[in-house]
């Protein structure tokens, strides 16, 4: 680990040590839930007071949920993009800890942080530094890095082929050294490994697209007979794909891949790194990191962190029925959110496609549809979703969304939704990759010109346009 963030790590740990009682504030999505966690639980069992408070955004709205005490104020998954807020609202610099990724802010308080990014260290989330702070109080606490492997996985901070890589990679390994993380390497890129039909897993998997396979649940089952592996238990139910043998699933892999050259697609998408939890009942939805950072997500993202939260300590009853119920509605809703963007259409611009959903879908997960949809449109060019803010009618929230191939060409979607929303009196953040802001809202159509004119400007460097 590079020596920076080693030390950096330790002086957080100290000062965590000291404190007389903390208040972590974190945000409402799977990273910010799973980093609330983890903290919490270190914390705990070092015996410090914490108590905690989650937000969908640090903005001006959000400080009052911040209590004026004498608590040490863990701001996880937030804060380094909103300094400027925290000095406003009168914090000073040794009662403020910033535990974070996204890009930091200027700001003449010079707070405290770790911040991954100062390391270079692009893939990892907060939940990854939470994690390596709480290993650096109690280096014992080893179990915590399945909650760290959750956090990242939600955040997209593994890729296709590769999994999670450089520190990131190093927590899996706790994990797998502790017992609670299986690691399978070229599995497949699918959602549903551990809770869907093989048939019904393939079936709704569309990116990759496979040729007469997507879109049809009938059709993946005759491609799987046509392979003679075995789908069903002894007791004749239908197999995830989770608990299929490595020899089917290698059989079943490669006659997808062949599958999709035949078609000439490519093969990339179709692999993935899977992180399978031993320690969690089979079948349901927290057997794997990438379902469970979607349950955690439904939590949060409809207004309950909390229970994501209790799920995450290891509470099952109550608490984990609520959280499915959650889930189930999240994911329908998403579908609703995704059909929406692909019915409506998008409108174009030369650097940029957008659509406003009106009050239809709720702003903490529009950035979530903007994802899903940016592969089966145009994903060359970044995709920007507004939304009305139901409780802050004068208020428009945005959530752009790119690939990694817009960023080889200099795309910049923070930079860009930070200066355009300062142009027009909002505010702004985020990764290069996934950037959100919040605007006023008779500002909407400047805004999307001057967003268009900045990533014209990004692109242009290198000398090509995106046509
Ligand atoms: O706070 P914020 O970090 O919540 O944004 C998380 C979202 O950003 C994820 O849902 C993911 O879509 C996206 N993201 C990404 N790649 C990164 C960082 C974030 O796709 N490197
Ligand atoms: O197809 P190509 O290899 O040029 O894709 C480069 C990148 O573009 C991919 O890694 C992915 O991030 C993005 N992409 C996408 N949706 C597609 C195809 C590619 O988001 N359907
Ligand atoms: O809300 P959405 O998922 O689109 O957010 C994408 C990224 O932008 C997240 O990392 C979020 O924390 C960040 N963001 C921000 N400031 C805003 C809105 C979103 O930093 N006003």
């Amino acid at each position: 680990m590079e020596m920076g963030l080693k030390r950096d790590l330790r002086r957080a740990a100290d000062t965590i040590c000291e404190a007389d009682r903390v208040t972590i504030v974190s945000h409402i999505d799977a990273d910010g839930i799973s980093t609330e966690s983890i903290l919490a639980q270190a914390l705990s069992r070092e015996g410090i007071p914490v108590s905690s408070v989650f937000v969908r955004q640090l903005e001006p709205m959000a400080m009052r949920h911040i209590p004026k005490d004498d608590s040490l104020k863990l701001f996880t998954d937030l804060g380094a993009g909103q300094q400027n807020l925290l000095e406003e609202h009168g914090l000073s610099a040794d009662e403020v800890l910033i535990l974070d990724h996204h890009v930091s802010q200027p700001c003449g308080t010079a707070y405290p942080q770790v911040n991954c990014l100062d390391y270079g260290v692009t893939r990892m989330s907060a939940a990854g530094v939470a994690y390596l702070v709480a290993k650096t109080i109690d280096p014992t606490s080893t179990d915590l890095a399945k909650l760290a492997v959750v956090g990242n996985v939600g955040d997209m901070m593994a890729r296709e082929n590769c999994g999670l890589v450089g520190p990131a990679r190093e927590i899996v390994q706790d994990g797998v050294e502790y017992g609670n993380i299986i690691v399978r390497e070229r599995d497949l890129n699918c959602y549903g490994i551990s809770t869907r039909p093989v048939h019904v897993c393939l079936g709704y998997c569309d990116d990759p697209y496979i040729d007469g396979i997507s879109n049809s649940t009938n059709a993946a089952l005759q491609f799987l007979e046509r392979l003679g592996v075995e789908l069903k238990n002894p007791q004749g139910g239908w197999l995830v794909w989770e608990e299929l043998t490595f020899d089917d699933r290698r059989k079943i892999v490669s006659a997808l891949a062949q599958q999709l050259i035949a078609h000439g697609r490519e093969i990339d998408r179709l692999l993935g790194e899977t992180y399978i939890f031993p320690d969690e009942t089979e079948r349901t939805p927290l057997r794997n990191a990438s379902e469970y950072a979607t349950l955690l997500n439904a939590c949060g993202r409809w207004a309950k962190p909390k229970v994501g939260g209790s799920i995450c300590r290891g509470e099952r009853g109550d608490a984990y029925r609520e959280a499915e119920y959650m889930l189930a509605h999240h994911r329908s809703v998403i579908r609703d959110l995704l059909q929406y963007i692909l019915d409506t259409g998008v409108t174009e611009l030369s650097h940029l496609q957008y659509i406003h959903t009106g009050d239809r879908f709720p702003d903490t997960i529009v950035g979530i549809g903007a994802g899903m949809a940016l592969s089966k449109l145009d994903w060359r060019k970044p995709i920007m979703v507004l939304a009305a803010m139901v409780d802050e009618p004068e208020v428009t929230k945005v959530s752009m969304r790119t690939n990694q191939w817009a960023l080889a060409r200099g795309v910049d979607l923070q930079e860009a939704l930070v200066e355009a929303s300062a142009g027009v009196g909002g505010a702004g953040g985020g990764h290069r990759i996934a950037a959100g802001a919040f605007i006023p809202r008779n500002t909407e159509e400047e805004f999307v010109d001057s967003v268009n004119r900045i990533l014209k400007r990004q692109s242009a460097p290198a000398g090509q346009d995106d046509s």
